[in-house]
């Protein structure tokens, strides 16, 4: 099916590992051209060799979505070299598991900064690029934790909980300039991140590694832990004229888990 993605600039931040660079290729599949950005350049070289020799048109810029200065200067770039964006898929963050007292004001501010305030700080830079061609689609990838408890990942919650607001907020101001904004909230999404917090879990509880990836796929109503591509397909929805009319919308890619019921 044609999602009409055509040409379009789709700046996806965090897009060297994981649920971004399976959206980087789901977008490019669909004809887009892909911009990404992470701080690692080993990294970008390598996945964007890889979108190359999957045929898409892309573009690696290294960027630090902690430092508003790199946020700055990731947009002023792709504006110049690419020519405008049309998409935004905000996607990058590093965060720490630990228990509440153990959390500091570093850490929670960090957390803050890297994520909630990164995808604030860069919708409203790129904003102005959208309004000018009265078009847009922004996806805010949030997190679970946004509506369940999670006693290892409080800063997660609280930042995937202002994710989801903001979307919301924003959505409404940007409705006048025909720009949605949307929300996708993955389970556990197996990415090299997701492993390794796996792995330290095994560690901690003294459990085996097959075990724990066992019991955290046992909490899956659907019974599989979800596949960045998953999340990916969830993103292009919000991109593509099917979700035309959708804006403002948290949705959770997470195959039925949690007991949350949202309205
Ligand atoms: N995987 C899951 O189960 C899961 C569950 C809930 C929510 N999520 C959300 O999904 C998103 C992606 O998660 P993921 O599991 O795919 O993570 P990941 O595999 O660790 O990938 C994170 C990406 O973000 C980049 N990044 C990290 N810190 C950055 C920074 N300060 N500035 C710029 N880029 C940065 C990384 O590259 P560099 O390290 O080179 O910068 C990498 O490209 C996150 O928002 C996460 O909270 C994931």
């Amino acid at each position: 099916m044609d999602m009409c993605l055509n040409n379009k600039v789709a700046l996806i931040t965090g897009g060297s590992r994981g649920i971004g660079k399976a959206v980087a290729l789901t977008l490019a599949k669909q004809g887009a051209k892909i911009v990404f950005c992470g701080r690692t350049k080993h990294d970008l070289d390598a996945t964007a060799d890889f979108l190359r020799k999957k045929g898409a048109e892309t573009w690696a810029f290294q960027a630090d979505m902690s430092k508003v200065r790199d946020i700055e200067n990731l947009v002023e770039h792709v504006v110049a070299r690419v020519g405008g964006i049309n998409i935004l898929v905000n996607n990058a963050v590093t965060s720490e598991s630990a228990p509440f007292d153990q959390l500091t004001d570093d850490m929670f501010r960090y957390h803050i900064d890297v994520k909630l305030m990164a995808y604030i700080r860069i919708a409203r830079l790129v904003l102005p690029h959208m309004r000018k061609t009265k078009s847009g689609r922004i996806v805010n990838i949030g997190g679970m934790t946004a509506r369940v408890v999670a006693p290892l990942r409080i800063s997660n919650g609280v930042v995937n909980a202002g994710i989801a607001n903001f979307t919301k907020q924003f959505a409404t101001f940007a409705a006048q300039y025909n720009i949605t904004v949307n929300c996708v909230h993955p389970g556990y999404t197996l990415t090299e991140r997701v492993k390794q917090i796996f792995v330290r879990q095994a560690e901690e509880s003294g459990d085996k590694l097959d075990n724990i990836i066992r019991k955290r796929t046992k909490e899956v109503p659907l019974g599989k832990l979800m596949k960045p591509e998953d999340i990916a397909s969830a993103v292009l929805f919000f991109c593509s004229p099917l979700a035309g009319m959708i804006t403002g919308q948290s949705l959770a890619v997470d195959g039925g888990s949690g007991n949350a019921i949202a309205y």
